[in-house]
């Protein structure tokens, strides 16, 4: 995505070899504009996915996936990462182990919010490891919907999660794919 890559050459930071830094339009102040663009190139990509439910993961995968679903017309479901006192009883949970924070969380579902007939497309801001969109996709499976794709804003295509995704099954579309990073150093997959 053309607009995407130049919004990461101009204010992306590389902070290390592993870690970009995307403060200022996706993981603490938001772009709209950016956003919506991002929801159009998810539409575009799975409109004929059979998509019924957009899944993301608090925090930052909010806005790109709120985006996605006001295009494509569906609702979207925030899978929480701790369970609180409000969601006691009917939920599903799963162990997502985050190797870039070094630790465990529950992400938590309602099971009000997802049937045996949901189609769900998950949409997340980064891709390294791929733990947080397979727990994701553990939880849609449990209850017995169907997934259909895990939609990436920016993938470090130089960390597993990509492949890990692809070998369980699940077709990944990634905006930008990231080959290399370093200092003042940002490349991305040709
Ligand atoms: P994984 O799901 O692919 O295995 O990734 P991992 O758990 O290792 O990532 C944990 C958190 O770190 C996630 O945010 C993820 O978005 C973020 N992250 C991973 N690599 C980068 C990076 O290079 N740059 C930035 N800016 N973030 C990265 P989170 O804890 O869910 O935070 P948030 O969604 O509340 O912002």
């Amino acid at each position: 995505m053309e607009m995407l890559h130049k919004r990461i050459l101009e204010d992306g930071n590389a902070l290390s070899e592993n870690v970009l830094k995307v403060d200022s339009f996706l993981n603490h102040q938001v772009d709209p504009e950016l956003m919506y663009e991002m929801g159009t190139q998810f539409k575009n990509y799975f409109k004929e996915h059979g998509i019924t439910k957009i899944f993301t993961i608090e925090s930052s995968g909010i806005a790109p996936a709120v985006m996605t679903a006001m295009q494509m017309n569906l609702p979207m479901v925030t899978l929480k990462k701790e369970a609180s006192k409000i969601l006691n009883g009917d939920v599903y949970q799963t162990t997502v182990h985050s190797f870039t924070k070094g630790k465990d969380y529950e992400l938590t579902l309602s099971k009000k919010y997802v049937t045996a007939e949901d189609c769900v497309l998950v949409i997340d801001d980064f891709l390294a490891n791929g733990e947080a969109a397979l727990g994701a996709a553990r939880l849609a499976e449990e209850s017995g919907a169907k997934v259909a794709g895990i939609g990436i804003v920016i993938e470090k295509s130089f960390q597993p999660g990509r492949k890990m995704l692809e070998d369980k099954g699940y077709e990944v579309y990634s905006l930008a794919r990231i080959a290399k990073l370093g200092k003042d150093l940002i490349e991305f997959v040709k």
